[in-house]
């Protein structure tokens, strides 16, 4: 049985006994070793699958504990700007709780898992004109109202449940990676990704700190720019994100980690997203990927040394995005319910 971060990790979390056990089960997702990703790139590659928690993506590991601590505080309802994940969670947590979930989404760029999931949950969803950007500054409007619980990562306790990714790390491998690939959309998770990390070493549980590689879509890389994106567009929705909350928690994990913020194409994104699925068997959206194709395009620029322990964060489950994932692989062979016809079918290919 699954008990949660809660019980897992709540004395390294700031909760008290007046903190509602608010659990879907999250977190303790498997950390998969990649034999063909180790083979190509002649490191020790592991994938940290966050698909796998429940409502299928990492936002599950911020937000049960975001979620409990408005309950503490006697919110009856949340809120939050979301490119798809954050409203799917916060709109199941809210579900679990019995509050209000208002979701405010970019129209038309949210994969449809996700939609579906905040529909179903009960949230209300408002599809605004505008991208993520402009929602994120409505929902910090509507939060300094004082009604509503913003649950977005600028909301400290999502940070600090998120951190908890680097101390499944640390225990499943003994020790922290020598270098850690995760994309970067609002730059929450890098950010969560680092403080968990310095905790353990602050308390002597690790040496040594991974070098934190964070990828952001070229369309929509202000990290690497060093400036906002005004209209930022990438096919992978998740990460289409121009002026990311966590701006100064992204720089100071990869300078402080001695890491890197980089851009990859959507080519590169897809290209990275396929061959996960197909030689690894690991189906994650696509922007997950953009960590991997950053690990890939380091491999092919001769960047990166032989040898080295590398963890990859798999941010989101692959069934986020069908519609995507049906567009890009070969289509199905419609064929009659015959032996003699499937032969066919099969002999042509
Ligand atoms: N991967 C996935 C699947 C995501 O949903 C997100 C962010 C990220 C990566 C980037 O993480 O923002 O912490 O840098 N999704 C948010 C959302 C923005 O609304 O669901 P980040």
């Amino acid at each position: 049985m699954s008990l949660g971060l809660m019980a897992r990790f709540g004395h390294r979390l700031p909760i008290t006994d007046a903190t509602p056990r608010l659990t879907l089960g999250e977190g303790s997702t498997p950390l998969v070793p990649a034999p063909a990703l180790s083979a190509r790139t002649g490191c020790e590659v592991f994938l940290k699958v966050e698909g796998a928690n429940p409502t299928g993506s990492f936002k599950d590991r911020g937000m049960f504990l975001a979620v409990a601590k408005a309950l503490e505080e006697g919110a009856r309802a949340i809120v939050c700007a979301s490119t798809g994940n954050t409203s799917a969670s916060a709109a199941a947590y809210a579900a679990r709780a019995g509050i209000a979930c208002y979701v405010l989404i970019p129209d038309g760029a949210v994969a449809l898992g996700k939609l579906a999931q905040a529909m179903q949950h009960g949230a209300t969803v408002l599809q605004i004109a505008g991208n993520f950007d402009r929602a994120l500054v409505l929902v910090r409007e509507l939060g300094a109202k004082g009604q509503l619980a913003v649950v977005n990562s600028i909301n400290p306790f999502r940070i600090e449940g998120q951190k908890t990714l680097a101390f499944e790390i640390i225990e499943a491998l003994g020790a922290a990676p020598d270098l850690h690939f995760l994309p970067v959309g609002n730059a929450g998770n890098i950010t969560a990704h680092w403080k968990g990390y310095c905790e353990a070493a602050a308390a002597g549980e690790i040496q040594k700190r991974p070098r934190m590689m964070g990828y952001q879509a070229e369309g929509a890389s202000p990290l690497v720019r060093g400036a906002p994106v005004e209209a930022p567009e990438t096919v992978a929705t998740a990460i289409r994100i121009g002026n990311p909350a966590s701006w100064d928690g992204a720089i100071q994990a990869r300078d402080a980690s001695e890491g890197h913020i980089g851009a990859v194409s959507d080519a590169a994104i897809l290209e990275a997203w396929t061959w996960l699925a197909q030689k690894e068997g690991v189906f994650c959206e696509p922007a997950s990927a953009a960590g991997v194709a950053g690990l890939l395009a380091r491999h092919a620029e001769g960047r990166l040394p032989k040898g080295q322990r590398i963890v990859c964060t798999l941010t989101g489950h692959g069934l986020k995005d069908p519609d995507l994932a049906i567009r890009h692989a070969s289509p199905a062979i419609r064929v009659e319910a015959e032996l003699a016809a499937i032969g066919r079918a099969l002999g042509s290919r």
